[in-house]
């Protein structure tokens, strides 16, 4: 898999993706992650990337010209192109899952009060958000996709299980409570039923626990 970040900001969306699990994927060659300036495709002497808006109103907008030529020039036929925006598709497990499929992802990230309209009606594949909140910066939610869909490509994760088990993976429940080492820590002790050793009470209590964590924190999954 190939992922291209198009943003204005490339080292903000490179830092969280050269550590640890990423780093080691992309070293592995299961991926192949590149991130671009946008201002690289700007063809004034400024390197002007934004203007103001048509009609009026607060704010920048990233103009279509330099857009247009980083993503006709990064493309391939087998290319699927995302642009980061509020305005977008919900990202969840799901579509990590879907997009972790594709051969080519190109994610576009957008700043200050988004991207000329004409770059998503010719250019763009899906537009997606991370959450019901503003961003200074696209790049943040680029690498927060791309860490998301890496980790599900076979081989990222040392033990293939641990994609399988969390949460998301039943999308309607969050996990259970979690317990490692010391057994009595300044006196609040591990649930005895942990250490019984007994799996089938133990299965019982985490179902529990989890629906229980579900009600709590997120009753909108128990309602779907
Ligand atoms: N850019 C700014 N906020 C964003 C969000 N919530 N999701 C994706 N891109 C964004």
């Amino acid at each position: 898999m190939r992922i291209d970040i198009v943003t204005l900001f490339p080292e903000i969306a490179l830092a969280p993706l050269s550590e640890s699990i990423i780093q080691r994927a992309r070293k592995a060659g299961l991926v192949e992650i590149a991130a671009h300036n946008l201002r690289d495709w700007t063809t004034d002497k400024h390197h002007k990337a934004d203007d103001t808006l048509c009609g009026g109103g607060q704010g920048m907008l990233l103009k279509p010209e330099p857009i247009f030529a980083a993503i006709e020039q990064l493309r391939t036929p087998e290319s699927k192109v995302v642009l980061m925006t509020p305005q977008g598709r919900v990202f969840k497990q799901a579509v990590a899952r879907e997009l972790s499929a594709e051969s080519h992802l190109i994610l576009l990230c957008g700043h200050y009060e988004g991207v000329d309209h004409r770059v998503i009606e010719q250019l763009v594949d899906l537009e997606l958000s991370i959450g019901d909140y503003v961003l200074t910066n696209g790049a943040i939610a680029a690498a927060v996709v791309t860490d998301a869909i890496v980790r599900l490509l076979p081989g990222a994760l040392g033990n293939e299980q641990s994609s399988v088990e969390e949460s998301f993976s039943d999308p309607n429940l969050l996990e259970a409570p979690a317990y490692t080492r010391p057994i009595d820590f300044r006196g609040h002790v591990v649930p005895e039923i942990l250490l019984s050793g007994h799996h089938g009470n133990i299965a019982k209590w985490r179902k529990e626990r989890a629906l229980e964590r579900t009600r709590a924190n997120r009753p909108d999954l128990l309602e779907s």
